[in-house]
């Protein structure tokens, strides 16, 4: 049981008979909002702070102010703060237990501010530092592939057009695809950091106070770049929730198709790669099996990430200005999409490192399906056929290899002569894997060298972003 002045809402006065007992846990948001706390401690600090600035209260309440609210951080912090559902939410919680502890002065707290511009400012304030170690996860995944890709420069393997094996690559050349998705993402979260990182403060209910508050200055204080230009847009918008959603439904997109790859590849039928034991496992009924759960989760979670976009959406779509309890709806979604993205990109990170990679068995498959026809084409052109003319003969030949059972590097060069009289030996060395990637050598090409220069230059800009994070 509450004593009666910690469970009196603050909103009571206005009420004569209580609250139903269903409703207020069906409104309630505590169970989950408490997550917030501590910015929600830190938006109070700033706010008080601005208020003795100008005068609206002074500066002993502040200081008592602050005091007690530091004092209730750290119950919350030892875990011995008892949350209320009868009042409502992480706010009103803390509230009324500073006004428990400091009397009048906590009272006073809630001056020329309101839940809405309060809450709208708590959760930019989370999602902000919540981005920041969601940055420093994908660049540790980065790092990670980056020396992958390295160890695997000259590794050969079957590049893949519709899953059919279309030419020779470097598997450090298909690490660096893995990396390229990965530098958007990172962007994509930085540009959402920078659009949300405004402070709704100061717009209170909807229209702004009649006190003399001075929001750049809370806005400095809690480190946003400006105070939000519009009092109702401040408080009632989520847009940033559904764009942060959206990078993140991205970003899992991208590890769900890693997953996909690493699961084939670890099958018995590609051989490919071995996943490490501690991220693998069992069979409780099949004793044989070592099954890639960790790719596998990771690509079911990210069902429920695009579910969270598509929930936040909908929850948006239909609110009239300004905020609506609606938009209490728009925390668990985003909680979620922040543990489960954490998640996948900490494991990821951690399993990278931990792959071993069947050089012999990604050779052997690049050398089945005539993975080089495309480079006799283009020996062809080289000596003076016209493109589609090159294709047509190579055709053939492919056709004759099937038949035969025999990939192209296997005929004799009599054998090759008879599709066109302008092969001549020098041809074999084009039919090889190591001919075959490293003629791919421009600006992004397979070639080794290529994916080495790409590697530096991607450990460049790895280190200037670290350098400013
Ligand atoms: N728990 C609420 C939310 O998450 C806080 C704001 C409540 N404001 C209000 N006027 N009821 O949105």
């Amino acid at each position: 049981m509450h004593d009666m002045t910690m469970t009196a809402k603050p909103w009571a006065g206005r009420f004569n008979a209580p609250t139903d007992a269903f409703v207020e846990a069906f409104t309630a948001s505590v169970s989950f909002d408490q997550r917030l706390y501590a910015y929600d401690i830190q938006g109070s600090i700033a706010h008080a702070t601005m208020l003795a600035q100008q005068g609206i209260v002074t500066t002993v309440e502040r200081d008592a102010i602050i005091a007690g609210l530091e004092a209730v951080r750290a119950e919350i912090d030892a875990g011995a703060f008892n949350w209320s559902i009868p009042l409502e939410d992480v706010h009103m919680n803390i509230e009324t237990a500073l006004t428990a502890r400091i009397g009048e002065a906590g009272k006073k707290l809630h001056t020329g501010r309101s839940r809405n511009d309060q809450v709208a400012t708590d959760v930019r304030l989370w999602l902000r530092a919540e981005i920041d170690v969601i940055c420093l996860e994908i660049l540790r995944l980065q790092t990670a592939l980056l020396d992958l890709a390295e160890r695997e420069l000259n590794t050969i393997m079957p590049g893949f057009t519709h899953l059919q094996v279309a030419q020779p690559i470097t598997f450090g050349h298909h690490l660096l695809a893995w990396f390229a998705m990965l530098e958007r993402d990172y962007e994509r979260l930085i540009d959402c950091r920078r659009r949300l990182n405004v402070m709704p403060l100061g717009a209170a209910a909807l229209a702004g106070t009649t006190y003399p508050i001075d929001r750049h200055y809370t806005a400095q204080l809690l480190g946003f770049e400006r105070p939000a230009e519009n009092s109702l847009d401040a408080v009632s918008d989520r847009d940033f929730a559904i764009e942060f959603t959206a990078a993140a439904a991205i970003l899992m997109m991208h590890l769900s198709r890693y997953s996909e790859e690493l699961i084939l590849w670890s099958s018995a039928q590609f051989n490919f790669i071995e996943l490490a034991d501690s991220f693998c496992t069992g069979s409780s009924i099949m004793p044989q099996k070592k099954n890639p759960d960790v790719p596998e989760l990771v690509r079911g979670k990210t069902g429920r990430i695009f579910g969270h976009l598509m929930g936040l959406l909908t929850l948006m779509k239909s609110q009239p200005l300004a905020y609506n309890k609606d938009n209490q709806e728009d925390k668990e979604p985003l909680f979620d999409t922040v543990d489960n993205l954490k998640g996948a990109l900490r494991v990821y990170a951690d399993m990278m490192g931990n792959i071993t990679c069947h050089r012999q068995q990604m050779r052997t498959a690049a050398q089945q399906g005539f993975s080089t026809a495309t480079d006799l084409a283009d020996y062809l052109v080289r000596r003076g056929i016209a493109f589609r003319d090159a294709h047509e003969i190579v055709g053939k030949a492919v056709a004759f290899g099937v038949r035969e059972g025999r990939d192209l590097s296997e005929f004799t060069l009599s054998e090759l002569q008879q599709f066109s009289t302008m092969i001549t030996d020098d041809v074999f060395t084009v039919l090889t894997l190591e001919g075959s990637v490293a003629a791919r050598d421009h600006f992004g090409g397979t070639a080794p060298n290529q994916v080495r220069a790409a590697i530096v230059r991607a450990r460049v800009r790895l280190q200037a972003i670290s350098a400013v994070q």
